[in-house]
């Protein structure tokens, strides 16, 4: 653990020794998306073929005490001395380094990866660069729930997560403003990000349409989903709001295969029994809903509750 600092002094001399050896960052600033990876780049002078057993690489983050992020010493990978922020996560791309680039990769990006990198570089000379990394979260993904309460009041949820705290917008089919009915809080989930949550009671007719407006002012940016009020068998629905139309694909095309399973198996009942269980099935149902969609309420929230606390534990 303490040839780093040496190594540093060392280069630091080398430095002021050698100054025609540079190092140069062609691009200093890299903002990524929490999740994603990232390459940070760092050019220096290779004339000739490079001789590995003369290059020290390293990678260092800046934060109240230094990180070790990378470290290739006289040729040598050292992973030991790497700080435990980026075991697993780190890779530098070697074949590069004949071509005096040091790409340095960061995969599963967190947000306490953000921060000031420095790209030293000691080869026949020493010198190193600075490159801020930013990560962003945007609240991308809206989970919505609309329950009924009874006497056509709905209860109307919206979640999702990202950084920095974003506020919760709630508008009705008319974009008029509803927020202040609407209760918002905030817990830290997750790797930092702030899990948020807005709970918007509220009377309304069947087929009426509401808007959750996550907006991150830090980034800029909102997010939306559409709530439909709609008399489901159920009386709540989770869904998911994606951006990606691929995600919706896969759902419907679940969702069909399911459809035609249940089919199947249905029309092979009717042939055996040789009578109509769908329409006798959904009488029952319909008329039991109507008694027990209260009592089922309460006991969807137990549930929910209970699932929250052992996400927490
Ligand atoms: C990040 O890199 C890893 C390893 O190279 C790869 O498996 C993964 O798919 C990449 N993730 C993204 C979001 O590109
Ligand atoms: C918000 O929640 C608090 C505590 O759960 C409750 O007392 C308050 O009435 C709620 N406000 C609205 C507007 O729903
Ligand atoms: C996001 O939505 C809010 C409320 O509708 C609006 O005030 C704000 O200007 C919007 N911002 C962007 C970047 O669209």
């Amino acid at each position: 653990m303490e040839w780093p600092l040496l190594l540093y002094i060392f280069l630091f001399y080398w430095n002021v020794l050698n100054a025609l050896f540079t190092v140069e960052a062609p691009q200093s600033l890299y903002t990524v998306e929490y999740g994603n990876n990232v390459t940070m780049e760092c050019t220096f002078p290779v004339n000739g073929k490079l001789k590995f057993r003369e290059l020290s690489v390293s990678w260092e983050k800046k934060d109240e005490l230094k990180k070790l992020v990378y470290v290739l010493l006289k040729g040598e990978e050292d992973f030991k001395s790497q700080h435990n922020d980026f075991k697993g996560r780190i890779k530098l791309l070697k074949e590069n380094l004949n071509l005096g680039q040091s790409l340095l990769q960061i995969t599963d990006v967190k947000l306490r990866d953000a921060g000031i990198y420095h790209c030293v570089i000691g080869y026949r000379g020493a010198d190193y660069k600075t490159i801020h990394l930013k990560v962003k979260a945007p609240y991308r993904t809206i989970t919505q729930r609309v329950v009924s309460t009874g006497h056509n009041e709905w209860k109307l949820t919206c979640q999702s997560e990202g950084y920095p705290e974003a506020e919760v917008i709630w508008q009705n089919g008319d974009h008029e403003d509803l927020t202040d009915k609407a209760n918002t809080s905030y817990e830290t989930g997750r790797d930092q990000l702030y899990r948020v949550t807005s709970t918007l009671t509220i009377k309304s007719r069947i087929d009426g349409i509401f808007y959750c407006i996550f907006w991150n002012k830090e980034l800029q940016e909102n997010t939306s989903a559409i709530l439909h009020i709609a008399d489901s068998a159920d009386g709540n629905l989770w869904t998911e709001n994606r951006r990606f139309v691929g995600a919706t694909l896969i759902v419907t095309a679940f969702v069909g295969s399911g459809l035609l399973f249940m089919l199947c198996i249905r029309k092979a009942r009717a042939n055996k029994d040789n009578r109509t269980p769908v329409s006798s099935s959904s009488i029952k149902k319909l008329s039991k809903d109507k008694d027990t969609r209260d009592g089922r309420d309460a006991s969807f929230e137990d549930r929910e509750l209970k699932y929250m606390q052992v996400e927490k534990t």
